[in-house]
């Protein structure tokens, strides 16, 4: 069974748990960052997981067109949809279900959260403020969720 990734990642945070999420699957697995690599046939493909980060409340332009424009093949698929944040518990859900179709949650047979690292030396001073502002942290931070991996990988391989 083959199995696509399709990822973006503004800092490297959603990339590392493509990687991860690759690494523990037992399939055939291809990884495609969305904004460098070119997407393949998708009818090549059994299983797709979708994954990136939010900014400002925002999952990646590009990721959530790409969910939209191919709905209707994605619902014939096994899906996984992830993302990468701050937030944690019911706003970070919220983020999830406000940021991908709702019909392509629902179908999702795996949902993933993963918290989401904070890094100020890679920030310019607007991103900084931001984080100051809307998140209400001021120092390095990762809340990578390992174990949260995991068991999303465990419901996709079901
Ligand atoms: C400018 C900026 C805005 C952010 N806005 C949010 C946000 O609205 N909600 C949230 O939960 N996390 C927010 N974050 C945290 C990111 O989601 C987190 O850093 C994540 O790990 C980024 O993943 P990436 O490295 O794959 O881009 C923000 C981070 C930055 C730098």
């Amino acid at each position: 069974m083959q199995t696509l990734i399709v990822y973006m990642s503004s800092r490297g945070c959603a990339g590392k748990a493509a990687l991860m999420i690759r690494d523990l699957l037992p399939d055939e697995v291809t990884v495609i960052n969305l904004e460098s690599d070119e997407l393949p046939f998708l009818d090549s493909f059994h299983t797709l997981i979708i994954g990136g980060s939010i900014r400002i409340g925002n999952l990646q332009k590009r990721l959530k067109k790409f969910c939209e424009k191919n709905l209707d093949q994605l619902l014939k698929k096994r899906i996984g949809l992830y993302i990468c944040c701050m937030y944690e518990g019911n706003k970070a859900r919220e983020q999830l279900m406000e940021n991908y179709p709702e019909p392509l949650v629902s179908h999702a047979v795996g949902i993933g959260i993963f918290g989401g690292e904070l890094d100020f030396d890679k920030m310019n001073v607007f991103e900084r403020m931001i984080i100051k502002d809307v998140i209400g942290i001021t120092v390095n931070v990762s809340l990578f969720n390992e174990k949260a991996v995991r068991a999303f990988v465990k419901k996709i391989t079901g």
